[in-house]
């Protein structure tokens, strides 16, 4: 864990627990929300797959099959929303790293001597992200809650929230909390959930999300809520079920 990790959080825990390979700050806490969804991203089984066969198949699919982008060119639009090529030395935070994926893929845009900080709660992907992330990839570690991050206010130059805000239990908070550790003029760029706009197929959607725990938004709700945070300027782009929102903050 290096230095910087440390001096970015707020308070820095007096004896930081690394035994992981993570920076650890939840200890036996399990998890902040207990669903259906949450407690498959919890599981030990999930990790392994995530990456090469859940995400291409489950994203894939809610995206549109061929109709939406490939996650390649996810990854592309994140670097290029974020404005990584044009920010040296950047400090990018990935909120809901998962096993890394999208760390690993923002790390290859940073310039300079840039850091991505991946974020998760969940024990089992952050051992999977440790497992398949090369040392001096210049991605690190941190497990915590992302609707509370523990980091200082403007830390960061670049969040970024792929598959996540829909399984937050107060994704506004979330919201809110990447805004305050982002840096005026920062950028933010979101991949999650849309709410179909034909009522029928939105009843059909909210019956699953009270099953689940994932919820769907509309385009209009999360421009709001993005604009609530403090950001401006939202590019967007939707596919199928899910929708890119890319701001930056006023
Ligand atoms: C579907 S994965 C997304 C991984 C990656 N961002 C991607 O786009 O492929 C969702 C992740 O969100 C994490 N997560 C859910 N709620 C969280 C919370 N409150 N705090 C931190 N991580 C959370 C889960 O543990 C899981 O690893």
């Amino acid at each position: 864990m290096t230095e910087r990790v440390l001096k970015l959080l707020d308070p820095a825990p007096p004896e930081p627990d690394l035994g992981h390979g993570y920076l650890d700050l939840l200890g036996e806490v399990a998890g902040p929300h207990d669903t259906v969804a949450q407690r498959l991203m919890r599981s030990a089984g999930l990790p392994r797959i995530y990456e090469h066969v859940w995400r291409p198949v489950v994203f894939g699919l809610s995206k549109g099959g061929p109709l939406g982008p490939s996650t390649a060119e996810e990854y592309a639009l994140a670097r290029e929303w974020l404005g990584l090529a044009e920010t040296p030395d950047a400090t990018v935070l990935d909120v809901a790293c998962g096993p890394g994926n999208v760390s690993r893929a923002l790390a290859t845009g940073l310039t300079g001597d840039g850091l991505v900080v991946g974020v998760d709660a969940s024990a089992t992907m952050l051992g999977r992200a440790v497992a398949d992330t090369p040392p001096g990839s210049g991605v690190e570690y941190v497990r915590c809650d992302a609707v509370d991050l523990p980091f200082r206010e403007g830390a960061f130059d670049a969040v970024c929230c792929y598959g996540a805000l829909y399984l937050f239990e107060d994704p506004w908070a979330a919201l809110a909390g990447m805004a305050r550790v982002l840096r005026p003029g920062g950028r933010l760029v979101v991949l999650t959930t849309r709410r179909p706009g034909l009522p029928v197929v939105g009843h059909g959607m909210g019956a699953l999300s009270d099953l689940t725990g994932i919820r769907m938004f509309s385009p209009a709700e999360l421009t709001e809520a993005l604009g609530t945070a403090g950001f401006s300027t939202v590019r967007r782009r939707s596919y199928g079920l899910m929708q890119f929102a890319g701001a930056t903050l006023a």
